[in-house]
């Protein structure tokens, strides 16, 4: 349709029709619909006050699925709806659909957004046959709390690899335009700043100070709008003490003005009548006036728009114009998915069916998951020899199909490649020793995970059971990967834990192991950085893996057995100790830096522990040697429109091909605030095969250096600054320029 026929349809529309398009809920509210339920099925929603008639005429639907499920809805609805105006089908496509690819941390860990954008588009086809229009992804938030579970969906904790992932994840799902086949539109979450709830708490507030929120929280949101996102969502918290949903400055100001989103901005899961319980709304009247005065087009799973809009109209509290601008970024949105003129768009059973799981994607999961892994330590134990038939695999997830993280709300555990067959599948060796070891959680210990599946830790007697067979096996064996790792109920929305570590029968089972058999591989899944510094003390490597897909025990096997070398690194910091959180490696200068050259008491430190994490940002091993030169520029000075050249040479010394991810950082010497130490401001992952060299160069420009200055100006300062070009963010060898 034009504009113009747009706006006539619009024009020809009730209010009870307008209203009806702003309003979402799950599939259970339909009677034919099923979906997931991805939120708490509160009291206001189980009673939502909504005929039959009026469920049958809202705009959106959440987490229906299915290219023969959303075709009938579809077919049910406009038989119903007086405008034809085409249901939209929106859901979680977090990591994938059915082809389950990692978790974003362990993606942002790629340092690779080919790969990630490629991921994505194999994502957005599978997801577009089965009849998704809309998913709530990319996450956007940046996270520097592994308290906080919802890090498993995040790109961590720096800004630039947030906005580089960002827009890789978007380009992927929306490809050239959302009319393309196979083009699914981008939902960027949560708007803004929800990944640093105090204390790590799920749902809590969020305490920044407005240059924080600019500097490190907003660039990646923004990236994503740059890169077209369709949907922007709000987020659960408060920002200065006003809930987002509620928060006009941070919704008019800083999204429709400052960041020119025109988008439809909908609201998280009954964001909106929460603003209640928050007390800062009196009741669903008001929660409705707030979030339309914040310009918040849909509402999620709340019955506030459905009760009150209607009357905030009559009443002239919400005028035909707010209204109408909510309604028209609705309709274009579904234009520009062409749902008008074909409301099914790409759902296809046939398609599902030769393309959902395909061998094709099924490769590209594996490679894409191969890519994410870090090697976090390496005695000289790994890669392994495949004819050695000495080693043997023990722990949890030594057969766990649970190994697609918990947003993974459409994969199906029996597509999973667990890790005893990926290691068949390489060594082609059916002798190999195989034993569960103990439990993934606790003794007696439950966790129920977002599709609500209740896991319960085996009793205490069995995990005895376990623990003794398996360490009697490792008496005589030559090398034991233990395969360990949380369960992934544990990490993802809802999923903070204060005590981010193993559970303690794993510990246990390490430990017994540990006594009689010192060649120790941890192979680690999670959804965050956990702390593991009593076992990096003992193991003799450990490769992190995540949650690394459906295809994940084939990846973790042959990178195990050295067909490919681990190329990750981390996006976020392992920290030490829980007394460090958040630890992360772009902090600010302090006033009394801890020099560790002399015996003194007054300066930043601990009395107890480091205050470097246990593993930095940037930070990953491979199976060969990387030797860094001497960083060159090309010059010592530049004007604004100038660029400088940073180059460095880099060369494989050992006996591995392997990828690296040459990292450039820059530090601000001296600016109207206190900076970061250090900033990433470029990466490039390069392959080079033994003995092979290569020129690394980076272009330095002045938009780099600009940062919020004492009067809130984006804007770069005239000065010395210090460039670094290295492996990981504790580079330290330092170049200088000037910017004139
Ligand atoms: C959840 C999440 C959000 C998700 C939405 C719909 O509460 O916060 O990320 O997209 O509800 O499932």
């Amino acid at each position: 349709m034009t504009e113009e026929q747009l706006s006539s349809l619009l024009n020809d529309m009730t209010t009870k029709e307008k209203i009806n398009q702003m309003i979402q809920l799950y599939g259970s509210f339909y009677e034919k619909g099923t979906s997931v339920v991805t939120g708490p099925i509160s009291d206001t929603i189980g009673a939502m006050k909504l005929s039959e008639d009026e469920i049958s005429q809202i705009g959106s639907a959440l987490s229906v699925v299915g290219a023969k499920e959303t075709k009938e809805m579809q077919r049910h609805y406009l038989e119903k709806q007086p405008h034809k105006i085409p249901l939209l089908f929106m859901a979680d496509i977090i990591n994938g659909y059915r082809t389950i690819i990692p978790i974003p941390i362990a993606q942002a860990c790629s340092f690779n957004p080919e790969m990630v954008q490629n991921s994505a588009a194999m994502v957005a086809k599978e997801s577009a046959v089965a009849g998704v229009h809309v998913t709530f992804s990319p996450v956007a938030d940046l996270a520097r709390d592994p308290r906080w579970g919802r890090v498993m969906e995040t790109a961590g904790e720096d800004p630039y690899l947030n906005c580089v992932m960002t827009e890789a994840v978007v380009k992927g799902y929306q490809g050239e335009n959302l009319l393309g086949k196979g083009s699914i539109a981008a939902c960027i979450k949560h708007f803004a700043g929800y990944g640093a709830p105090v204390a790590g708490r799920e749902y809590n507030n969020v305490e920044l100070s407005e240059r924080t929120l600019n500097e490190f929280y907003l660039p990646g949101y923004a990236a994503g709008i740059k890169a077209g996102a369709a949907l922007v969502m709000t987020s659960f918290n408060t920002l200065d003490h006003i809930p987002s949903t509620g928060n006009q400055k941070l919704m008019k100001e800083i999204l429709r003005q400052k960041m020119k989103f025109e988008g439809v901005l909908i609201s998280d899961w009954n964001a909106i009548g929460e603003m209640i319980a928050f007390d800062f709304a009196e009741d669903e009247k008001e929660a409705a006036e707030l979030a339309m005065k914040a310009g918040v087009d849909i509402d999620m799973m709340s019955s506030c728009y459905a009760s009150s809009l209607e009357e905030l109209i009559k009443e002239g509290i919400i005028s035909n114009e707010e209204l109408d601008e909510s309604v028209i970024r609705i309709l274009r949105l579904k234009n520009d998915l062409g749902l008008f003129e074909n409301p099914y768009k790409d759902a296809d059973e046939e398609l599902e069916e030769k393309i959902i799981l395909c061998d094709d994607h099924r490769i590209l999961a594996k490679e894409a998951a191969k890519e994410t892994f870090v090697l976090l330590k390496n005695e000289g134990i790994l890669p392994l020899d495949e004819n050695n038939s000495e080693t043997i695999y023990i722990g949890p997830y030594v057969n766990a199909t649970n190994t697609n993280g918990n947003w993974a709300i459409f994969g199906q555990e029996e597509d999973t490649v667990t890790l005893r067959k990926g290691i068949l599948n390489v060594t082609g060796n059916p002798s190999i020793p195989f034993y569960e070891g103990c439990s993934m959680l606790n003794p007696d210990e439950y966790i129920l995970d977002l599709n609500r599946r209740k896991s319960i830790g085996l009793s205490a007697e069995e995990n005895a059971r376990l623990i003794e067979t398996a360490v009697s096996a490792a008496k005589t064996a030559k090398t034991v990967v233990l395969a360990l790792g949380e369960h992934h109920g544990h990490s993802g929305e809802a999923g903070s834990r204060a005590i981010p570590e193993l559970p303690d029968i794993q510990k246990k089972l390490f430990n017994s192991i540990y006594e009689v058999n010192q060649n120790i591989i941890v192979v680690l899944y999670s959804g965050r950085p956990l702390i593991i510094t009593e076992i990096a003390k003992k193991a003799k490597a450990i490769l992190q893996v995540w949650f690394p897909g459906t295809e994940g025990g084939n990846a973790v096997a042959e990178v195990l057995y050295g067909r490919t070398a681990p190329s990750g690194k981390l996006c976020m910091s392992f920290p030490y100790a829980v007394g460090q959180i958040p630890v992360f490696y772009n902090e600010h200068g302090v006033g009394r830096p801890q020099s560790g050259e002399h015996e003194e008491r007054f300066y930043s430190c601990y009395l107890d522990i480091p205050n470097e994490p246990l593993y930095p940002f940037g930070y990953g091993l491979s199976y060969t040697e990387f030797s860094y030169g001497e960083g060159r520029l090309d010059k010592q000075s530049m004007k604004k429109g100038e660029k400088i050249t940073a180059s460095i040479t880099v060369e494989n010394i050992g006996q591995y091909e392997g990828k690296e991810i040459v990292q450039l950082y820059i530090h601000d010497c001296k600016a109207s605030t206190v900076r970061p130490v250090k900033e990433l401001k470029g990466f490039q992952k390069i392959a080079l095969n033994p003995g092979e060299k290569r020129v690394v160069s980076f272009a330095i420009t002045e938009e780099m250096l600009r940062f919020y200055t004492k009067n809130m100006l984006y804007a770069s300062e005239p000065g010395e600054f210090e460039v670094m070009l290295g492996t990981d963010s504790t580079v330290t060898r330092k170049m200088i320029f000037r910017l004139n």
